[in-house]
């Protein structure tokens, strides 16, 4: 780490210019990686580091100021590809506090500000500062008409019908006496459970991978596509106004229990103070509630509460003078990088992990670290550019480690006065380390550059590839065999037993084998429990008994599936890039097996798989290109006769009956649903030749509502809409729940 900087009073001129020239660009580049590529490169601390102490410099050298100077200006211009939007009244920031000295200051200012209003008493409001997007919500009569991002402050991009896809953003205003246009302003963010769920799909499908809920919330908004920004479940609180042709109460406290009233989420942890003290005791309550809050909030924002008082105190450049957000440390901490090891997952993706020294991070002991890819310990990001200054990371290194709101531990900064004088720069293999065959870095199509991650060219040959394979097509959402998780696929596996699925289907001829394999289990475990408790073991029964009637049933488990749905069969098979989604389009679209495996090879064989493969709304060049590696790999061709010798797909029927009384219709499920989940809802509709919307419009024909649905229940009444609920919706599709 650099040495404590020269005070920015005791700067020379020309120390001052250059620095003030380093930071303009420093800052220039973080806010385009954070507001444009939705990429930050640098912490949030670093980057208000950075901002305070170009402040600082500019404050005692005023005549060096640059045209260009970072202060006033927040954000970076929009990116292309949606309309832009100016803001009637711009999108500001906020004046940060890292002490409770700076709040004392902070009211202090406020004090002097109105001293000649003797007995004045100013109130405040304090609340969580939710770490996800601003957007802008504009109000007309009522009616939500136009929603836009921050981007610059000034001009944001219209996100209209991406916002309308959240729930918690109503479409019209519950209530009464909302101003006539209003633009209501909040925090659009993802909760933890949210970016866990997605991390997962995309996982299980071989897609992306998604660092922070705050960057997927980023990125799931500025989607082309609005059902894929539906697919995301982003949520909305409601904090602040901007242009309103009057204000929503006289206070900033009652103006927030407006929100509510006119159906907005607003952060219950919300409240009014009097005093320094009430506020700092409610950041301490806030921050004492952060880890269980389900989703990321890094400080706690004071306003001044009486709307008179804000307007008197007026701004700054960019910022209110009347509010501020009193952040939280940064958790951080540094420790030894001891070891980096690879792990090879499913779709061969070869992924570093650094191991630690144990170290205490926000009060949580952190031992592994994920190190990304190959570029991330180079010191590089995807685009070429250097990260943490360019410094790459090595075994030895002493490095400061950050635990931010998302819970995974990211390496901030290598400590390099600490590097060890022998360490030498990572080289990263170019073998898969479970089966040692080439690990490649592929081409991406869609940009031309090569992917960050490198991955094991050996698929099944490779255990680690192997094993991850079958562990997805026994799952819950692929072929769902029950008994069959994770810890007996890598028993078997590890036993000999099975190497790829068709084996499963085959395992009651090694019953023998099978059974020896779980009583040594058994037998380890008892040990296990003997050593732990110290109690010796009652022998109720023979471990051979109990293992005899286990396989039965394990046995007739996988029985029970060797007649598959064919979107569950596709998506079991798990090849890249194909989720359940995509699974159950290519399922509907080809109907049989035998179809979906023709149409593949023949795409696998064309010059353009592009040119052959139908077009079907919501498959696109990837998956498509994954379908032609899958069918173009002679390897998967046994894997799948083999298979297909074992189970039999169902044929994917589409009951268009003409007594099917939604065919056709558009329907939307909301609210909570008690009898079956939001998936089978949507995949039995689709059967019936429903088309399942994520919002209610116009086209909807039907709304399916369970216990709490809200603004879409409403806007399906205002519409006229027929609104039916879940026995009703069982009742007329002539089905029994479950
Ligand atoms: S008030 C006039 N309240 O923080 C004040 N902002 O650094 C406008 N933020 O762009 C903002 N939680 O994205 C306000 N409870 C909260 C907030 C909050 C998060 C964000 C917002 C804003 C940024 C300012």
């Amino acid at each position: 780490m650099t040495n404590a900087p020269i005070p920015a009073d005791k700067l020379t001129a020309e120390q001052a210019a250059a620095e003030l020239e380093r930071l303009a660009r420093e800052i220039a580049a973080a806010d385009v990686a954070y507001h444009q590529n939705d990429a930050p490169e640098i912490t949030d601390a670093e980057y208000d580091a950075l901002r305070v102490r170009n402040a600082e410099i500019e404050q005692a050298f005023p005549d060096l100021v640059r045209a260009d100077s970072p202060t006033g200006s927040v954000g970076a211009p929009p990116a292309e590809g949606f309309a832009k939007v100016r803001h009637a009244v711009p999108m500001l920031s906020l004046a940060k506090a890292y002490t409770d000295q700076d709040v004392v200051d902070f009211i202090e200012r406020g004090r002097r500000f109105f001293q000649r209003d003797e007995g004045l008493e100013i109130a405040f409001t304090a609340e969580p500062k939710i770490d996800g997007l601003s957007a802008s919500l504009r109000y007309e009569s009522g009616v939500f008409v136009q929603g836009a991002t921050r981007g610059d402050g000034t001009v944001g991009e219209d996100i209209t019908a991406n916002l309308k896809t959240i729930a918690d953003i109503p479409h019209r205003l519950k209530g009464s006496g909302w101003p006539e246009v209003i633009e209501i302003r909040g925090e659009v963010y993802m909760t933890y459970a949210e970016f866990a769920a997605l991390k997962a799909r995309s996982a299980a499908a071989g897609g992306q991978d998604y660092v922070n809920p705050r960057n997927t919330a980023a990125g799931s908004l500025r989607q082309k596509d609005p059902s894929v920004t539906a697919s995301r479940n982003l949520k909305f609180f409601a904090y602040a106004w901007g242009y309103t042709t009057a204000d929503p109460a006289p206070t900033q406290y009652d103006s927030v229990q407006k929100f509510a009233e006119w159906g907005f989420r607003v952060s219950p942890l919300m409240v009014r103070a009097k005093s320094v003290d009430e506020l700092i005791a409610q950041y301490k309550l806030i921050e004492e509630q952060r880890s269980s809050l389900g989703y990321d909030i890094d400080g706690v924002v004071y306003k001044v509460d009486q709307l008179d008082l804000q307007r008197r105190w007026g701004f700054v450049t960019g910022e209110p003078r009347w509010a501020i957000a009193h952040k939280f440390p940064a958790e951080q901490a540094s420790t030894v990088l001891r070891q980096i090891d690879i792990q090879v997952g499913r779709t061969g993706t070869l992924a570093p992990v650094g191991r630690l020294d144990p170290v205490t991070v926000g009060g949580v002991t952190v031992v592994n670290v994920t190190l990304h890819n190959e570029d991330y310990i180079a010191g590089i990001d995807s685009t070429g550019q250097p990260i943490r200054n360019g410094a790459d990371i090595r075994i030895g290194d002493t490095v400061v480690i950050q635990r931010a709101g998302d819970v995974i531990p990211q390496i901030v900064s290598v400590v390099l006065e600490k590097r060890p004088a022998d360490a030498v720069p990572y080289q990263f293999p170019h073998t898969c380390p479970v089966c040692g065959s080439p690990a490649t870095r592929e081409m991406n199509e869609k940009t031309g550059k090569e992917d960050s991650r490198r991955r094991c060219t050996g698929e099944l040959i490779c255990a680690a590839q192997a094993v991850e394979a079958l562990r997805h097509f026994v799952s819950r959402g692929a072929m769902d065999i029950e008994g069959m998780g994770a810890e007996n696929i890598d028993l078997f596996f590890n036993a000999g037993l099975i190497r790829t699925a068709a084996d499963i289907f085959t395992l009651k001829d090694k019953r023998a084998e099978a059974q020896r394999v779980l009583a040594e289990r058994r037998e380890e475990q008892a040990r296990q429990r003997e050593l732990a408790t110290g109690k010796a073991r009652k022998n109720v029964r023979s471990a051979e008994d109990r293992n005899f009637e286990g396989l039965d049933k394990l046995f007739s488990a996988i029985d029970a599936r060797r007649e598959p749905e064919l979107d569950r069969f596709i998506f079991a098979l798990g090849i890249r890039h194909v989720g359940d989604t995509t699974a159950a389009l290519l399922a509907r679209t080809f109907g049989t097996v035998e179809e979906w495996i023709r149409v593949g090879k023949e795409t696998a064989a064309a010059e353009d798989p592009l040119a052959v493969f139908p077009s079907i709304d919501g498959i696109g060049g990837t998956v498509v290109g994954a379908l032609a590696d899958f069918f173009g790999n002679e390897r998967n061709d046994d894997v799948l006769d083999a298979l297909l010798k074992q189970v039999t797909p169902k044929p994917y029927v589409v009951t268009v009956s003409a007594d099917s009384q939604v065919a056709g219709k558009t329907v939307v499920f909301t609210g909570t649903l008690e009898k079956m989940s939001r998936s089978e809802a949507k995949a039995m509709a689709e059967r019936l030749g429903a088309k399942v919307a994520g919002s209610v419009s116009a086209k909807t024909d039907l709304v399916v509502a369970g216990p709490g649905a809200g603004s879409k229940l409403k806007q399906a009444t205002d519409l006229g809409i027929e609104v039916i609920d879940e026995d009703q919706w069982f009742a007329r599709v002539g089905q029994q729940p479950g």
